[in-house]
């Protein structure tokens, strides 16, 4: 039987690193680091994701400010608060809190923020930096990945890494952390021909396709460290992740449950990346 990575232990660990990091910031400088976070309309799991992130924020004594727009907010709305948000001092990271609705591009709102203040790391300057290798913010999930790997001991050099998944938000920039790490990768996605013979070859196999329980057993190699960054809720209300957890779990050396793996690092590098951009 593998072993459980348990992503809620490492966060919390991380977490309270930041605030002992934070106290002594805050000593020095007299500066609070603030976060900003964007909610537009009314999904019920970013409205989660949202209030989870302003309560990390004040357990680690950050300043947490909220702005809720309708479901039907134009563009310029947006526009005009990330400009303001952009010109305040007293914050030093923005998130807009991702899918937004059809009546807004997303590439637009992004390309707006302040990339110093880019705390997701999607803005075209932190992501041309990020395959580069040159310092910026780093997208949380994917960053949050490599240090759960770092925390249990999982060597990533030299391993054949296998991802699953060609998101923006988390496989593309994982593939560039992974590399920059020496690790030889592969991404798979929809389109990937033979997927099992693929995923057979990975030492590190990372699902982020968004399909519930889509690797299963055989498609995963005797040994491998499993990394599931699904969250997918199911018909009967079950949450279940990427990977057929039952029957992955007893041929992985490593694997990250549904939920509690890596959903509470995303939080954790997000406080990570805001104390980065206070530090500035
Ligand atoms: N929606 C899902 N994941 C994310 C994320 O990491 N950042 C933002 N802004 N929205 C998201």
């Amino acid at each position: 039987m593998s072993e459980l990575i348990n992503g809620n232990d490492i966060s919390r660990m991380i977490r309270e690193e930041i605030r002992i990091e934070t106290l002594a910031f805050r000593e020095k400088t007299g500066v609070t680091p603030g976060l900003a976070v964007v909610l537009v309309g009314a999904d019920p799991a970013s409205q989660i994701y949202v209030r989870r992130k302003g309560k990390a924020c004040e357990e680690v004594g950050f300043l947490s400010r909220e702005f809720r727009l309708s479901g039907d907010a134009k563009e310029q709305e947006l526009l005009e608060i990330i400009r303001q948000l952009n010109g305040d001092q007293a914050i030093n990271g923005i998130l807009v809190q991702l899918p937004l609705p059809p009546q807004i591009r997303s590439q637009a709102i992004i390309e707006a923020i302040d990339p110093q203040k880019d705390v997701d790391g999607f803005h075209p300057v932190n992501v041309g930096r990020l395959v580069a290798g040159n310092p910026c913010h780093v997208a949380c999930t994917p960053k949050g990945i490599i240090e759960l790997l770092d925390r249990t001991g999982i060597a990533i050099e030299g391993k054949e890494a296998v991802i699953v998944g060609r998101s923006n938000i988390v496989g593309k920039p994982l593939a560039m952390l992974l590399l920059a790490r020496h690790a030889t990768i592969t991404v798979c996605h929809t389109r990937t021909r033979n997927l099992p013979e693929t995923t057979r070859r990975a030492d590190i196999l990372v699902a982020a396709a968004g399909s519930p329980e889509m690797i299963q057993g055989e498609m995963v190699k005797e040994g491998a460290v499993v990394i599931d960054v699904g969250m997918n809720r199911l018909g009967d209300g079950r949450l279940v992740g990427d990977v057929a957890f039952a029957e992955v779990a007893p041929r992985a050396s490593h694997i990250t449950p549904v939920p509690g793996g890596v959903g509470p690092m995303t939080i954790a590098m997000l406080l990570q990346n805001t104390l980065n951009a206070a530090r500035r």
